[in-house]
């Protein structure tokens, strides 16, 4: 294992991660006002719709697949029972499925801010670049699927680059799990901690602010006043 070795898969996804929580900390104190998604729907409605459904239902279901593949320990699905051929076929399908949707959606978006004059001259660089690095986390990503997953790859990420990945968040990082993945595995899990380093100063933070209270909130009906209404107001 060389320095550059512990560089790639220990060092650089600490200083990543610790970007991206201390960066949080320090946007959420310094810039309030500015933590949102900063909303184009009034510039363009179309595309958008059929664009950020796609995309945001699609990284629901890669987030999931995510936690299943790399957080949850391969011996976990032997007791209760999930065999190899049966998470590889929920790996591929559904996980497929889930990666076309992200893909076909973050291309509209991705379309939309470049092509329609009202949607890019308002878009910062911070936009461009944080919609450019997500797109090759996604692409990297889905092309691993593809290219690798569903077409008989025999590494297998979940003796791998899970326990790696489980060993960074309990602070025993084992770099040799990782530091002889097949290539695109190693660019997207680089792309996606550059990604986590500039996720706080970009629109991302608007993940964070899901508006869960919606679920079980009060609904709020709005109705027109009547005549009888204003009068008595008045
Ligand atoms: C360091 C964190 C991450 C690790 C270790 C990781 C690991 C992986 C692995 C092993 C695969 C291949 C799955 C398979 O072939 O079945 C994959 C696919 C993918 N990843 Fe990641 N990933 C990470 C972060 C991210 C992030 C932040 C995103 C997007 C925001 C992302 C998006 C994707 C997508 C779209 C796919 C294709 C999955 C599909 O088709 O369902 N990944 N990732």
């Amino acid at each position: 294992m060389s320095f550059f070795d512990y560089f790639l898969w220990v060092f650089f996804p600490y200083i990543a991660l610790t970007i991206f929580v201390v960066g949080h900390i320090f946007r959420y104190n310094n810039d309030q006002f500015g933590w949102s998604a900063k909303s184009s729907e009034f510039l363009e409605k179309g595309k958008l719709k059929w664009g950020s459904l796609l995309f945001h239902w699609g990284i629901v279901f890669v987030f999931f697949g995510h936690v299943a593949g790399i957080l949850i320990p391969k011996f976990l699905y032997d007791v209760i029972g999930i065999s190899e051929d049966m998470y590889h076929f929920g790996a591929v399908w559904f996980g497929g499925a889930a990666g076309v949707a992200t893909v076909i959606g973050g291309a509209i978006l991705f379309y939309r801010r470049t092509s329609i004059k009202r949607v890019r001259i308002n878009s910062s660089f911070s936009d461009y670049f944080s919609l450019i690095v997500l797109g090759v986390v996604v692409l990297v990503g889905f092309t691993n699927t593809v290219g690798y997953t569903a077409s008989g790859g025999s590494f297998d990420y979940r003796t791998t680059i899970g326990p790696w990945f489980r060993g960074l968040l309990t602070f025993t990082p084992q770099p040799e799990l990782v530091a002889f993945a097949p290539i695109g595995f190693q660019l997207h899990i680089l792309a996606a901690f550059a990604l986590f380093a500039i996720w706080p100063f970009t629109r991302l933070v608007h993940v964070w602010s899901l508006p869960l209270e919606y679920l079980w909130r009060r609904y709020i009906i709005f109705r027109k006043m009547g005549p009888a209404q204003v009068e008595k107001k008045n």
